[in-house]
């Protein structure tokens, strides 16, 4: 594994490079967003259409606001409770943000990430980092350096930073002037931005959960693992799951099983990583057992999100 050190990070992201760079939800592969060359060896390395748009990383609230003219009161009341984590705020681009960004729309998507060693690295570098999970497009996030060295071998430089905590990917949310549209739902929920705009006097504001204009990050397919992913309740009966199997050709001893935590914050640090530990052992599928609180509480919205997306057969009730 190509593992680098911070200061051999930045001399690589300098030389126009790109970098596998932990983040607290997935890693992701970084550029700096003033090299163009690097920006076009993301899409290269991921196999990534030039039409999905790139989330850009930054070390401050101040770094975010260079990157825009329309930094609102709502941004403000994001950034400085949800930042830095997981949460992605698009908002109008200005002229420092590079067209390959964001695949010529005129909005961006900013996020402070809450990884020491990210913040350390674009803090040091003083320039700010687009990075899409560091993942062949579709394919599964990783949360881990040899899940990045699994899609990538010795192509792609790595900056170890343990496991992800999250586990998926941050929730992507749309600032307007009097609304708030998330496009991706993450571990930051509908009702936590609410709650926050509530308490600092924007109670007026709508917070919503909508369709992305940009149809990648909305693709049915996505995140999928090597061997096929079914879903099923954990409290399913084993004729009904026999039965559901035989009808795609598939008997029980050939699949290999999950049984998601009871905890949303656990459940989502491991369903990447399960799907590729399990996809590779000898199996046929591999089966996720869902939790009966998953659909009834917005906090597993990101998870089905991800796992319906990410299943070849869904034989559960989300
Ligand atoms: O947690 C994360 O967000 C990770 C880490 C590395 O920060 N990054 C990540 O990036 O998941 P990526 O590229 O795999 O997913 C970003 C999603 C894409 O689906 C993209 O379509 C959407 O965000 N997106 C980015 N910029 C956008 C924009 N300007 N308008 C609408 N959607 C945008
Ligand atoms: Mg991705």
């Amino acid at each position: 594994m190509k593992k680098v050190d911070l200061s051999q990070a930045i001399e690589l992201l300098n030389a126009s490079q790109v970098v596998a760079m932990p983040t607290e939800t997935v890693y992701g592969l970084a550029a700096r967003i003033n090299s163009e060359e690097a920006l076009k060896l993301i899409f290269k390395t991921k196999e990534r259409p030039l039409f999905d748009p790139l989330i850009v990383h930054v070390s401050s609230i101040e770094m975010a606001k260079g990157l825009t003219n329309n930094w609102n009161k709502i941004c403000d009341v994001l950034s400085s409770t949800f930042w830095p984590g997981p949460l992605t705020l698009i908002v109008e681009k200005n002229e420092k943000i590079n067209p390959l960004i964001t695949a010529g729309l005129d909005h961006v998507g900013l996020r402070m990430p809450s990884h020491p060693i990210a913040l350390e690295l674009i803090k040091k570098l003083d320039i700010p980092l687009a990075a899409p999970s560091a993942n062949k497009f579709k394919k599964t996030s990783p949360t881990t350096s040899l899940h990045v060295f699994d899609e990538f071998q010795e192509s792609v430089a790595i900056l170890e930073g343990g496991s992800s905590q999250v586990g998926i990917e941050s929730t992507v949310a749309q600032v307007f002037h009097d609304k708030v549209v998330i496009y991706r739902p993450g571990k930051i929920t509908a009702n936590d931005i609410k709650n926050a705009l509530n308490v600092n006097g924007l109670k007026e504001t709508e917070v919503i959960y909508g369709e992305s204009p940009v149809a990648p990050g909305q693709l049915e397919e996505h995140y999928r693992p090597r061997v096929p992913l079914i879903l099923f309740d954990a409290n399913s009966s084993e004729i009904f799951i026999k039965e559901k199997l035989a009808s795609i050709n598939i008997d029980v001893s050939e699949t290999l099983n999950y049984k998601l935590d009871l905890s949303p914050e656990i459940s989502s640090r491991l369903i990447y990583q399960k799907m590729r530990e399990l996809s590779k052992e000898s199996c046929k599928a591999i089966i996720f057992y869902l939790p009966q609180s998953i659909s009834s509480d917005e906090k597993w919205f990101g998870i089905i999100n991800r796992l319906t997306k990410a299943s070849l057969y869904n034989f559960s009730s989300i």
